[in-house]
């Protein structure tokens, strides 16, 4: 039995920061940012979008198309909690209206938090086939106004079904990980935006992209060339660009050509939207599924990579005809709909967001018709409403 992804949904706020603007605000070359970091722009959210109501948005994008009673379990992967204690997942089980049978619960391991999720629900699926699972990724990359890591910053969603007889992608057996104590990324329960050593972090995912593909490869006799795509955490475009690299540096050109235009039709998401945390390496899948075309039974390489340091390596086979399960319309027109901010708003909006709202008042949002948003807190419960 085959078990692997069957439906994607995507959501990114309504609002974005254009790079080259971000530079000359910052007395960069816009060059630094659009070719040495890889970024166009990068989405912001306001006070009114966290990780609960964009985990909504991204979930509605499919959950009238599946059969809701079947869902047995839903994991949210999330380095954006709202609460110390009540898992993000139990907010947006309620407003999905998911049975009350459901298991739900939220997992932490930085930018590989969605990955865990994942593999928790494949191998749920395993044992329980007709039950289905919802695995959702969903952050705010935020290292505050003018720091080092600004250009690395995103918000946005992705939420994945994971069932028996998948229509997009099967996930195979095996994977390989690497973990290590270490510091390179973190964000202290005291701070709303992350700590990095950011040289020190790209040293580190490369090094742990090396291992893991290596051990994958030694451990399942996969060659590179094997590959149709090898898919990558993108933090920032250029880190996985490198790493795309080093994998393909001692390649024939044919498969040189292949993983460097995949890579390039994966990354067009990432590009626009900025570093989604757990979601990264999804939008990245998503971006390739509706940017290439792929044939069926493509083998395509995951790499998942969360600071602190877990990494992982595994792999999966483009299931025919997944193109009749995408909405890439629906994901295009939810990047080009965004509102173009100023630098002074940007700013203004991204330090508002990072203060708790004032309990008893109510927020209102600026979204489209029928999108969840975080609306304040009454009593201190956090309120979530659909517009
Ligand atoms: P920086 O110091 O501003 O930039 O920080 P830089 O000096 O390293 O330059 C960046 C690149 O631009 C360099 O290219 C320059 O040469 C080039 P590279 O050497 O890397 O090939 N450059 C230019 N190119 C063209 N024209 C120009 C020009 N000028 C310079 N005029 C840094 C960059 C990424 C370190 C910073 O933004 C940062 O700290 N970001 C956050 C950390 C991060 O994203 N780390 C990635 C790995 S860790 C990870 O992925 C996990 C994470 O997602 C968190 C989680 O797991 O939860 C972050």
């Amino acid at each position: 039995m085959q078990v692997g992804i069957d439906q994607i949904g995507f959501y990114t706020p309504n609002k974005y920061v254009d790079m080259v603007d971000l530079a000359h605000a910052r007395n960069e070359d816009p060059n630094k940012f659009l070719i040495g970091i890889g970024q166009n722009k990068m989405s912001v959210a306001d006070q009114t979008q966290d990780a609960v109501s964009m985990g909504i948005n991204a979930t509605l994008r499919y959950l009238d198309q599946i059969a809701r009673e079947r869902v047995g379990l839903l994991i949210v992967g999330t380095e954006s909690s709202v609460d110390q204690s009540k898992s993000a997942s139990l907010f947006i089980k309620s407003a999905l209206a998911l049975p009350a049978n459901v298991r739900t619960f939220e997992v932490k391991e930085a930018c590989f938090g969605m990955t865990a999720g994942i593999m928790i629900a494949r191998d749920y699926v395993r044992l329980h086939p007709h039950h289905s699972a919802i695995v959702i990724g969903s952050d705010i990359a935020r290292y505050g106004v003018n720091t080092g890591g600004e250009v690395t910053q995103g918000a946005g969603s992705i939420s994945m079904l994971i069932k028996a007889d998948p229509q997009i992608l099967a996930i195979n057996n095996g994977h390989s990980s690497h973990s290590e104590d270490i510091n390179d990324f973190w964000r202290p329960n005291d701070s709303a935006v992350a700590v990095v050593d950011g040289k020190y972090s790209k040293n580190v995912y490369l090094d742990f992209f090396k291992q893991t593909f290596t051990a994958y490869r030694k451990q399942t006799g996969i060659k590179t060339s094997d590959f149709t795509a090898l898919l990558y955490h993108l933090p920032f475009v250029k880190m996985g660009f490198k790493a795309n690299e080093w994998a393909i540096t001692a390649q024939d050109e044919k498969t040189k050509k292949h993983l460097t235009e995949n890579f390039t039709a994966a990354a067009r998401y990432g590009k626009e939207v900025g570093n989604i945390y757990t979601a990264s390496l999804y939008l990245s899948l998503l971006s390739l599924l509706e940017n290439a075309k792929l044939p069926a039974n493509a083998k395509i390489g995951l790499f998942s990579y969360g600071s602190g340091a877990m990494g992982e390596f595994y792999s999966g086979q483009i299931v025919k005809g997944y193109e009749k399960n995408l909405h890439t319309n629906a994901d295009q027109k939810m990047i080009a709909r965004r509102q173009k901010l100023t630098i002074p708003e940007y700013e203004k909006i991204f330090n508002q967001a990072l203060e708790s709202p004032q309990d008893n008042l109510e927020l209102q949002s600026d979204e489209q018709t029928g999108t969840w948003y975080f609306a304040g807190t009454k009593n201190r419960i956090r309120q979530y409403f659909q517009k």
